[in-house]
């Protein structure tokens, strides 16, 4: 089998995306695959066309990597790919879309209000900080309302760093989202189905040096510990499978996801997002719940291509 890994690109997370991509080959060349990395630029299609693979997986992280784009450009080329379908991954890239349909679910996500910049040029800053601490209290997580890696998510304590939080995050993109802040175990959820049906993952437990899960803590490692599988009585992590199976399920996504959670302290588990293409660098959480679990990351990634390769 002849497999194309696709890294790279030109998001905020390409640098992410090419550690990725290049952990993926190594993994795919151990599991005994014909793996070759490719940047994904305007060469691309041509670059298939000329040397055809048969499955393409994609390690791209961030804008077209992830928001549907690419995979609609596969599709239109008829070239097989691991992951989920287009319209899929325009769904969760949209934080508050995503959010509104796992809550419509009756999984639990924290509340949340999405501010196109046109409307928060309108109101002016001291209104939306008014309407946002009214409606969602302290203290508020700021986020792009599309993006990864924690680029520009900041969390915010006191009212008058909310203005500046949110001017910072517009950066990214033309919406912001802002949400309330819960306390508790942050947990990535990695689901993978392997023909079965969606299969949730040990529960990946995140716990920062600094206290903040951000870029810096994700990619240096050592910065942050990791338990997989998650130190969590075993009712609160079969209820984290569930939630993380049933948000695979009601997106509609194929192959591989993973989802990141809060658990606050009376066990209950908080959405706050899903991954089409979740990180598979060093320091990544997919790679460590496929390990927590026994399986082998290059051996896992190969039967998806396997069964995409028809
Ligand atoms: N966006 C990064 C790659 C992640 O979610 O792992
Ligand atoms: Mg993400």
């Amino acid at each position: 089998l002849r497999a194309v890994v696709l890294a790279g690109g030109l998001t905020f997370e390409r640098e992410v995306s090419l550690s990725s991509g290049t952990q993926v080959v190594e993994e795919l060349t151990r599991a005994g695959l014909d793996a070759e990395l490719r940047d994904a630029d305007a060469e691309l299609l041509p670059g298939l066309a000329a040397s055809p693979a048969d499955a393409v997986f994609i390690a791209l992280h961030g804008a077209t990597g992830e928001d549907g784009a690419l995979r609609a450009v596969l599709d239109l080329a008829g070239v097989p790919y691991v992951g989920s379908p287009a319209a899929a991954c325009r769904l969760a890239w949209d934080k508050p879309a995503a959010k509104s349909v796992v809550r419509s679910a009756g999984i639990t996500t924290p509340d949340w209000v999405a501010l196109p910049h046109s409307t928060f040029r309108e109101l002016g800053a001291g209104t939306v900080l008014d309407l946002m601490v009214a409606r969602l209290g302290l203290p508020l997580m700021v986020k792009p309302a599309s993006g990864g890696s924690a680029l520009g998510v900041q969390k915010i304590n006191r009212v008058e760093d909310l203005p500046a939080a949110m001017v910072s995050c517009f950066a990214y993109g033309d919406t912001v989202m802002v949400e309330r802040y819960v306390e508790g175990v942050e947990v990535a959820l990695a689901v993978v189905d392997l023909g079965d049906g969606p299969q949730a993952l040990p529960a990946v437990e995140i716990a920062p040096e600094s206290g903040v899960f951000d870029y810096t803590a994700r990619y240096t490692p050592g910065l942050t510990e990791y338990h997989a599988p998650a130190r969590l009585p075993d009712d609160v992590a079969a209820r984290a499978a569930e939630v993380a199976v049933r948000v695979h399920e009601v997106l509609g996504l194929a192959d591989l996801s993973r989802t990141d959670a809060m658990i606050t302290p009376d066990g209950e588990v908080h959405f706050l997002e899903v991954n089409v293409s979740p990180g598979l660098t060093e320091t990544s959480m997919f790679p460590m719940a496929v390990e927590a679990a026994g399986y082998d990351l290059g051996d896992v990634i190969a039967r998806l291509l396997a069964a995409r390769a028809g």
